[in-house]
């Protein structure tokens, strides 16, 4: 391909022979790459979280998000019904709601003042009729073409999904079997929120998304995991992959690491750091969350969200591109209504492991901009992902980046890449 084809308004990305055991620089440095992943990915065939259903707990709650880079209002109406619009006026594109979230009646545009009810219907125009017989709009004028664009809305366990696709399959289905029973695992009864935070990465939104995906690094990047045993390869864990590829679960745990791998006994890890240790190790004390013993568990469901249980840290996670090389990552910390306090406390305690400045998050949060600084020329050159092999399927082994290949894999179906 010549330079000039290159900056041609179809954007062409030649993919790599090897399939997802490559991945071209420029897919995470691309402007129109960047462009049409909001139609083909954010726009197209997939479901995207939006909102926990308990952060609208009232008729007329509202909140607002993005699904990619288009804002988007999630609002239960006064029936109780959680509807999803584009967060966009149809008279001239003022953004309707302004506010992270609030309570209304109705959706009123602050620019000229034109309504709309919580079906998205505009019931009202200012000086309609004009005024004096003077002005206002034509007669002909019709007010059911004028409403906002609406979504199409699943939620699973409280969990708000949307979707700009009419054809999706419904979101159970797409989730899979494995996808839908670890998320009813997490959510199998009432949460409550106990924190909430933004942080904003200086990277594309993919990598931070592989990043999530690749069980790989984490004994190996993260000192805290390794050296204090929370999470390593040698623990009895697994890969699981959808069909599609693009979801997955990797988890772990802990008590089945009685050996404590003698792949982790010498110097040669940085990770692994006997000079560290902590003088209060009630952060490390942890209760069994679940009957499967399983201690760590991360789900990314395509292609931005991701469900987080680190010990008894519970989180949600979505990932919000914000451009080509800018990133917004929004998490929401939970327990469960029926935690006792101590209990509720101790899931606070140990929520100092993830987050911006997370014992064991922060090194994420810089990692990617390691990447997207050394990449911004030679976006011919490519990223190998070849531990675990080439193929993209389930697996027993974390040495793997076979679920960072089956993000690509449904990352370049919906991308005709
Ligand atoms: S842009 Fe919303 S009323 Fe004019
Ligand atoms: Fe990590």
């Amino acid at each position: 391909m010549s330079a000039t084809q290159q900056t041609t308004a179809v954007p062409m990305v030649r993919w790599p022979q090897m399939g997802e055991a490559r991945v071209p620089f420029q897919i995470y440095t691309d402007k129109e790459i960047y462009q049409l992943e909001q139609e083909r990915v954010f726009r197209g065939e997939a479901w995207h979280f939006v909102a926990l259903e308990l952060e609208l707990p009232n008729p007329g709650d509202y909140k607002t998000n993005h699904i990619g880079d288009t804002p988007v209002i999630v609002a239960r109406d006064p029936q109780g019904v959680v509807k999803v619009f584009v967060n966009r006026c149809a008279h001239r594109g003022s953004m309707l709601c302004i506010d992270n979230r609030g309570n209304k009646k109705d959706f009123t545009c602050i620019y000229h003042n034109w309504v709309y009810d919580f079906d998205g219907k505009l019931q009202s125009v200012a000086f309609k009729r004009g005024v004096r017989g003077q002005g206002g709009l034509p007669e002909d004028f019709d007010m059911a073409k004028h409403g906002l664009r609406k979504l199409r809305v699943e939620t699973i366990n409280g969990l708000v999904f949307a979707s700009f696709s009419e054809t999706v399959a419904p979101l159970r289905d797409w989730l899979g079997p494995r996808m839908t029973a670890h998320i009813e695992r997490i959510f199998n009864r009432p949460v409550k929120i106990i924190g909430a935070y933004v942080q904003y990465l200086h990277n594309n939104w993919k990598l931070y998304v592989e990043n999530v995906k690749d069980a790989y690094h984490a004994s190996l990047l993260h000192t805290f995991f390794t050296t204090f045993g929370l999470n390593r390869l040698t623990m009895d864990g697994a890969l699981e992959l959808s069909d599609s590829g693009g979801h997955h679960i990797s988890w772990s745990k802990m008590a089945s690491d009685e050996a404590k791998g003698s792949e982790y006994q010498g110097d040669s890890l940085r990770a692994m750091n006997k000079d560290f240790d902590l003088s209060d190790y009630g952060l490390l004390k942890v209760w069994p969350e679940y009957e499967d013993g399983v201690t760590n568990a991360i789900q990314g469901i395509f292609p931005t969200f991701i469900v987080q249980q680190v010990q008894n840290a519970l989180a949600v996670r979505l990932v919000v591109p914000k451009g080509v090389d800018e990133t917004e990552l929004q998490w929401i910390l939970f327990g469960y209504e029926d935690d006792t306090p101590e209990q509720q406390r101790m899931r606070l305690m140990q929520s100092n492991l993830v987050g911006p400045a997370g014992l064991v998050s922060m090194e994420d949060g810089a990692v990617g901009n390691f990447v997207q600084r050394s990449i911004q020329q030679d976006g011919d050159r490519e990223a190998v992902l070849e531990m675990g092999g080439r193929t993209v399927e389930s697996q027993k082994s974390r040495v793997s980046e076979a679920s960072v290949r089956g993000f690509w894999k449904a990352y370049r179906g919906l991308m005709s890449l």
